[in-house]
């Protein structure tokens, strides 16, 4: 198996590059973001209680995210490798990722993390509030309120995997074909290996 987490701030291209990964690589993508919008599109009591607070900016509860991610490990038995995107979020989540692989004899093998400026990210989301009719995304103010618990909640975990000595900076700026480049070439060593 061959885990990886593509790891940044929100509007980084977390989701973009993933698209891109997962088809070169062979791996199942697990994206909270994309999971938690299926449970709210559905309107199950999850869902319900994940629209709240992420239309305020907040992170959802870790037992909810580590509780989605640990049944979609269990529906994939047969999988090559996993892509995280946007998990985990807080130290709570990471530890219980990897307890979560250890299990399974397997564990995280690198943390991408995708650098880009602040401005920018507004800038890119700013463009997508447009089209995507996200709650998150229609708001300046949330936006902000992501970014600052990124800040806050988030980026800790670069330490927590830094510790590891797993993690590959890379710069986030410039075309969506330039960055997947970059990634490559911090993967394809590690398949060689
Ligand atoms: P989530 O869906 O994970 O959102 P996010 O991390 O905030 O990330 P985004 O989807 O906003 O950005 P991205 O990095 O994927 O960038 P993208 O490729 O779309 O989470 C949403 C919410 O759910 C959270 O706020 C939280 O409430 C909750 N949640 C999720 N996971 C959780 C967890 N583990 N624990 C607790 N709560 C959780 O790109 C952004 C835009 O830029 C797009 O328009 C794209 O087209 C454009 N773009 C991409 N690349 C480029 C480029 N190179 N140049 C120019 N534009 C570009």
């Amino acid at each position: 198996m061959f885990n990886l987490v593509l790891f940044g701030p929100p509007g980084s291209g977390k989701g973009t590059q993933s698209e891109k990964l997962i088809e070169k690589y062979g791996l199942i993508h697990l994206s909270t973001g994309d999971l938690l919008r299926k449970e709210m599109k559905a309107g199950t009591p999850l869902g319900n209680e994940a629209k709240s607070l992420i239309e305020k900016g907040q992170l959802v509860p870790d037992e909810v995210v580590v509780g989605m991610i640990s049944s979609a490990l269990d529906a994939n038995p047969e999988a090559k490798g996993f892509l995280f995107d946007g998990f985990p979020r807080t130290i709570a989540q990471a530890e219980a990722l990897d307890k979560l692989l250890t299990l399974k004899k397997t564990a995280i093998h690198a943390v991408l993390f995708l650098m880009v400026n602040e401005e920018e990210l507004i800038n890119r989301l700013v463009g997508r509030a447009k089209t995507s009719g996200r709650l998150d995304d229609a708001d300046p103010e949330i936006q902000r309120k992501r970014q600052e618990v990124y800040k806050n909640e988030t980026l800790p975990v670069a330490g927590y995997y830094q510790n590891q000595d797993k993690v590959s900076r890379v710069e986030g700026e410039g075309t969506i074909d330039e960055i997947f480049d970059r990634i490559c070439s911090h993967i394809n060593p590690l398949l060689e290996a």
